[in-house]
């Protein structure tokens, strides 16, 4: 894949690190985004410093940014293949109804409309007269309720449906995916894994909670010349936990 170059948004660490690792190591130059800028060119430099990757540090809900991001990626690495939607937050637990409405709007702005707006950018600036791929990191409690995560299970479920509809849409030129993972042990989502992690390993039928390793093989996929009859599909990375009762 040498030559070919990503947009990762949420790289400064967990799942969108890892994709990024794996997109370097496989022959991409990266541009990785994230609100704080220190941890994020410490991951750059990890990465391989600014011939393989470089940084626009900004938040996941601002438009500004979006354009900033796609812009820098297309001038310093003079094209983009591949936008991976992975910024997403949880700020909020409980039963949906009783989530303050201004974090339920947060939690839309930054996982379903971010995820728009950077589509939007990716595809007005380059994407649309080029081509490419798209990869949005939704979740297992899109596809299935889970207690407690309430907006943001809402919000992933939408991102689901706009991958199908993108699908359609962008399609022959960009082939639009998902992922969805069941927990992944990142700071993250350590508030649903912190001191249970031995009970909960036993309820996966593989024996474990994922890494972020495993998103970023499936995302590798996704990019790769592998999946070029696959659009609109969602990849669940699950450990085998949605074949069992208990999510
Ligand atoms: N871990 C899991 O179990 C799991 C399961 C299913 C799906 N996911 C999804 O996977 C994605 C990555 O999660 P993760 O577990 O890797 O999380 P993580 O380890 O907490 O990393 C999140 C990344 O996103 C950045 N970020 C957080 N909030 C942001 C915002 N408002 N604007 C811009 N950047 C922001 C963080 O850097 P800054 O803090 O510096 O901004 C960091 O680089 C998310 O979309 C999450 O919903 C995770």
């Amino acid at each position: 894949m040498a030559d070919r170059v990503a947009l990762v948004t949420g790289a400064s660490r967990g799942i969108g690190l890892a994709i990024a690792q794996r997109l370097v190591h496989d022959g991409w130059r990266v541009c990785i985004t994230a609100r704080n800028a220190e941890p994020l060119a410490a991951a750059a430099e990890q990465l391989g410093g600014p011939e393989r990757a470089i940084t626009v540090p900004g938040k996941g809900d601002d438009e500004a940014h979006h354009a900033d991001a796609v812009a820098r990626t297309v001038t310093t690495f003079g094209r983009l293949d591949l936008l991976v939607n992975n910024t997403g937050i949880n700020p909020v637990y409980g039963p949906l109804l009783g989530q303050d409405p201004a974090a339920v709007r947060k939690v839309f702005d930054v996982n379903f409309f971010g995820t728009l707006n950077m589509i939007r950018q990716a595809h007005g600036q380059w994407l649309g007269a080029h081509g490419g791929a798209i990869v949005n990191v939704s979740s297992i409690s899109g596809l299935q309720p889970a207690e407690g995560l309430g907006a943001y299970a809402v919000s992933k479920a939408a991102l689901i449906h706009l991958t199908r509809q993108l699908a359609i849409e962008l399609a022959p030129g960009i082939r639009v995916n998902a992922v969805a993972p069941a927990v992944v042990e990142t700071a993250f989502a350590r508030r649903l894994f912190a001191g249970q992690e031995e009970e909960l390993r036993k309820r996966y039928p593989l024996g474990r909670l994922g890494t972020p390793d495993d998103v970023a093989g499936a995302v590798a996929y996704l990019a790769s010349p592998e999946a070029a009859w696959v659009t609109g599909q969602t990849i669940v990375l699950d450990g085998g936990i949605s074949q069992t009762a208990h999510l």
